[in-house]
C-alpha cells in the first residue's frame, strides 16, 4: 500500500507515503526500544511533514512483532548530551500543528505509551497492551507519563496504572479513553484511514490541554498510604504520587518540568541501578554457554510427580496451571488423599479470592491423576521425585524409576541439598537425570534452580529451561555442590545468624537487621517458618560425616525443647494467630544461660553490625560460588535471592548490594568481623571492580 521514500533517511526510522498522509515506521529490533537514532529518525519525519503542504497528517507506528516498548534502559547511564530526546521528540509532537497518530501492536510501555500519549491520536490492535511499569525500574515515567496519563484516565486509574507497572489490553484503554480506535485486520490500513478522517478536525485534541478528572484529595491520601505497603523502603513510587497531584494542581508546563528533574532524581538511586541489574540480569540468566535455540528439546506432554507432601502438591499445581496432566504417586492412601485435599483447598481458596472460577478449579483438579502404582509413571514425559531429604531413599526411587520410565523421559529430583551425580548414577541413563529445586510454597514461589549434573545431556537442560518458563518460573541453572547456590548461601547466613545471638543480640534484633535491609523475614522468622528440625538434622548430619562432636548450639537446646517453629505453634518465637512473632522470655533465658555456662560475655551489637555481617555473609559464600563455577555470573545469584529468598528486589540481590557498598568496604568490614575474605571477592575489591563488571569481563 505505501511507498518507501527512496531519499536518505535515518536507519531506525523509515519514512514513506500513502496518499496525503506520512508513516514513520520504527525499526529497532528485537523490541523497538527508544534508542540514539529513533529521536532523531521521528523529528526528520515531523519536519518533512511540516514542511510539506500535501501531508495532511502522520502515523506512527513500529515495525516487527511490537510499537516502542521504552525507553532503551541500557542507555540510562550515558550522560544527559549522548541520551536518545525522547522529551524533545515528544515536545515536537506536542507542538507539531497536524493530526499525529500512534498505531500500536505488541506493547507501548513507559516511553512508548508517552510517545503516543504525545500524539494527536492513538489506535490499537485489540490485542495490544499498554502501560508505564517505569516503577518495575525504580524510576519514574519521565517523558510526560506522570503528566499526560491522569489527564486521560483520571487520578485514580493513572495512579493504579503508575504504581503497579501492571500493563493493560487495548480494550480496556479504550473504554478509558487512552485508545481513540481499536482496530481488527491491518493496523496500519485502519491508521491511515483514521488519520485522514481527522486530517482537518481542528482544534487539535492535546492531552497537555485537559485537566485532570477525580483528582480528589484522598485519592492521592490513598495511593500513599498503600505504597506504604506494597513499596515499602522505596523512592520512586512516593514521587509518582507526588507528580501525579502537581498534574492535577499546576499548569503542565510545571509539571513537566518537575517530572524531568525527579525523573534524574529516582534513576541515580541505588533502587534503580538495583531494579535495572535484576531485569537484565533475569534475562541473562536464561542464557547457558552451549545452549543455543537450535539445541533440540522434548515436548512435556504429561508429568509424574513422586510424593504428594507439601511440595509435591506445590509443584503439580505448577503443572495443572498450565494445562499439563499430572499422575501423582504416593506409597499410602492416606498421605495420597490428604496431598490432593490440600491441592483442592488451595485452588478453591484462590476461587473463594475471585482469582479463578470453581470451573477453573475442577478443569484443573480433572488433569490429576492420584496413584499408589509407581508403575502408573511410565508414559510420562517428565518424572519429579519429591520426597524427603534421604540419599537412599532417592537412590532407591530412581532405581525403580529406570525400570519404569519410558526412554527420553526426564528423571528429575527435587532435592535441595543431595548430590545429583550420585542420584544420576543408579540409573542406566545419568544424561536424563537433572535436579529441578523449587522454592516452597512451589506454587507461589517464581525461582527454580535447575541444577546441571555432570552427565546432564543438552536436551534435557534446554527442555527444563524451557518448561521454567512454560510453568512461569524463573529458571537458573546451576551446579551440583551441597546445597547448590540457594541453600549453601542461606546455611551460611543462619550460621552468622547463631554466631550474633551468641555473642550477645537478641534473635528479634538480629531479624529486624534484615528487615531494615528490605527482606519480609529475617534469619530466625525464615527458620521458625521452614521448620527447626530440618536445620537441626542438617547440622547434626554435617558434624557426623565430618567426624565432629554432636552439635550443641543454643538453637539446637532449643529444637530439643521439642520447639519446632511454626508447626509446633512455637520456635524461636511465640506465634498469635495471625502468626505474628512474640519474642518468648523462656527462650531469651535459654540463650542467656548457654552464654553463661560457655563462658561468653554478652555485648552490645549495632543493627549495622548485624546487617552487615549477615548481608556479606551471603556474598562472602557467593563469591566462593561464583569462583567455584557452581553459578555461572553473579548475576544468576542475585536473581535466585530475590525470587527464591525475598531478598529485595530494589537492592538488586546481594551481589549487586555488595558491590554498591564498594566491594572494598565488603571485604573490610569481613575482616573486621572475623570472617575470611574469599579470594575473589578480595582480588576484586583490590582492582576495585563491581560483580556485575566480572561479569561483563567474562562474557556471560
Ligand atoms: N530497553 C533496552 N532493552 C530492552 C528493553 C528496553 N526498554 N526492553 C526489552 N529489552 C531487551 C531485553 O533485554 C532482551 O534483550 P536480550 O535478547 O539481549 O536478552 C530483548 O529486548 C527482548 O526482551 P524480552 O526477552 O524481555 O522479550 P519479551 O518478548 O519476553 O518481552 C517486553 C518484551 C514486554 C517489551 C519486555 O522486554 C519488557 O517488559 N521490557 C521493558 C519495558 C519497560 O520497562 N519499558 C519502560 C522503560 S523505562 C522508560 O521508558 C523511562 C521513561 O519513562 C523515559
Amino acid at each position: 500500500m505505501s511507498t518507501p521514500d527512496s531519499s536518505s533517511q535515518p536507519s531506525l526510522v523509515q519514512q514513506s507515503r500513502d496518499g496525503d498522509i506520512l508513516i514513520l515506521t520504527i525499526n529497532n529490533p528485537p523490541v523497538n526500544a527508544f534508542s540514539v537514532g529513533v529521536p532523531e529518525g521521528l523529528k526528520a519525519g515531523l519536519d518533512a511533514a511540516a514542511a510539506d503542504d500535501s501531508v495532511k497528517a502522520v502515523v506512527i507506528i513500529g515495525g516487527g512483532r511490537t510499537f516502542v516498548a521504552g525507553a532503551d534502559i541500557r542507555t540510562f547511564d550515558l550522560p544527559r548530551e549522548q541520551s536518545p530526546d525522547l522529551r524533545g521528540t515528544i515536545e515536537k509532537l506536542d507542538a507539531f500543528t497536524k493530526p499525529t497518530v500512534a498505531a500500536i501492536h505488541g506493547t507501548a510501555l513507559g516511553g512508548g505509551l508517552e510517545l503516543a500519549m504525545g500524539c494527536t491520536y492513538r489506535v490499537a490492535v485489540p490485542g495490544a497492551q499498554v502501560g508505564l511499569p517505569e516503577v518495575k525500574l525504580g524510576v519514574l515515567p519521565g517523558a510526560g507519563g506522570t503528566q499526560r496519563l491522569p489527564r486521560v484516565v483520571g487520578a485514580a486509574k493513572a495512579l493504579d496504572m503508575m504504581l503497579s507497572g501492571n500493563p493493560i489490553r487495548a480494550t480496556e484503554a479504550s473504554q478509558l479513553g487512552l485508545i481513540d480506535r481499536l482496530i481488527d485486520g491491518d493496523l496500519l490500513a485502519g491508521a491511515v484511514e483514521f488519520a485522514r478522517e481527522m486530517a482537518d478536525a481542528r482544534p487539535l485534541p492535546r492531552i497537555s490541554d485537559r485537566s485532570v478528572p477525580g483528582a480528589t484529595p484522598d485519592v492521592f491520601a490513598a495511593a500513599r498510604q498503600g505504597i506504604k505497603k506494597t513499596h515499602r523502603g522505596q523512592l520512586s513510587p512516593s514521587l509518582i504520587v507526588d507528580l501525579a497531584e502537581m498534574a492535577a494542581a499546576v499548569p503542565f508546563q510545571e509539571g513537566w518540568d518537575a517530572e524531568a528533574t525527579k525523573f534524574m532524581e529516582a534513576k541515580d538511586s541505588p533502587q534503580s541501578r538495583g531494579l535495572r541489574h535484576i531485569f537484565f540480569a533475569e534475562r541473562e540468566s536464561a542464557k547457558i554457554p552451549g545452549i543455543t535455540k537450535d539445541t533440540p528439546t522434548t515436548e512435556i506432554r504429561s508429568a509424574g510427580i513422586i510424593g504428594a507432601g507439601t511440595m509435591g502438591g506445590g509443584i503439580a499445581m505448577n503443572f495443572l496451571n498450565v494445562g499439563i496432566p499430572v499422575t501423582i504417586v504416593e506409597t499410602q492412601q492416606e498421605a495420597l488423599d490428604r496431598g490432593l485435599s490440600v491441592i483442592r483447598r488451595n485452588y478453591e481458596n484462590t476461587a473463594r479470592k475471585g482469582r479463578m472460577s470453581m470451573e477453573d478449579v475442577e478443569a484443573r483438579m480433572a488433569l490429576l491423576t492420584p496413584t499408589l502404582d509407581m508403575g502408573d509413571l511410565k508414559d510420562a514425559d517428565i518424572i519429579i521425585e519429591a520426597v524427603f531429604e534421604n540419599m537412599d531413599v532417592k537412590k532407591d526411587i530412581f532405581t525403580r524409576l529406570d525400570g519404569i520410565a519410558k526412554p527420553g523421559a526426564i528423571l528429575a529430583s527435587n532435592t535441595s541439598t543431595l548430590d545429583v551425580n550420585e542420584i544420576a548414577s543408579v540409573t542406566s541413563r545419568p544424561e536424563s537425570v537433572i535436579g529441578l529445586h523449587f522454592f516452597s510454597p512451589a506454587n507461589v514461589m517464581k525461582l527454580l534452580e535447575i541444577v546441571r549434573a555432570e552427565k546432564t545431556s543438552d536436551t534435557v537442560l534446554a527442555t527444563s529451561m524451557a518448561l521454567a518458563r512454560r510453568i512461569k518460573k524463573v529458571g537458573v541453572v546451576v551446579g551440583v555442590c551441597d546445597g547448590f547456590v540457594g541453600n549453601r548461601m542461606v546455611h551460611r547466613y543462619g550460621d552468622e545468624a547463631r554466631q550474633i545471638v551468641e555473642e550477645g543480640a537478641k534473635p528479634e534484633d538480629v531479624d529486624a537487621s534484615m528487615n531494615a535491609l528490605g527482606l519480609p523475614m529475617g534469619p530466625f522468622q525464615m527458620s521458625d517458618m521452614a521448620g527447626l528440625d530440618i536445620g537441626h538434622a542438617i547440622r547434626q548430619h554435617q558434624a557426623k560425616v565430618a567426624g565432629q562432636p554432636r552439635p550443641d548450639g543454643w538453637l539446637d537446646r532449643i529444637v530439643e525443647t521439642g520447639r519446632k517453629g511454626q508447626k509446633t505453634q512455637g520456635g524461636i518465637y511465640d506465634y498469635d494467630e495471625t502468626r505474628r512473632p512474640i519474642p518468648n522470655a523462656d527462650m531469651q533465658k535459654l540463650i542467656e544461660d548457654y552464654r553463661a555456662e560457655k563462658g561468653i560475655t554478652p555485648r552490645e551489637i549495632t543493627q549495622e553490625e548485624s546487617t552487615k555481617r549477615l548481608a556479606y555473609s551471603l556474598v562472602n559464600e557467593g563469591a566462593k560460588i561464583l569462583e567455584e563455577g557452581i553459578a555461572q555470573r553473579a548475576g544468576d545469584i542475585d536473581v535466585i535471592y530475590i525470587y527464591g529468598y525475598g531478598f529485595p528486589a530494589y537492592r538488586g540481590g546481594p551481589m549487586q548490594y555488595a558491590s554498591e557498598q564498594g566491594l572494598k568496604n565488603v571485604v573490610a568490614d569481613l575482616e573486621k568481623y572475623g570472617q575470611t575474605p574469599a579470594p575473589l571477592l578480595k582480588r576484586l575489591a583490590e582492582e576495585g571492580k563491581t560483580f556485575a563488571q566480572y561479569d561483563a569481563e567474562k562474557g556471560r
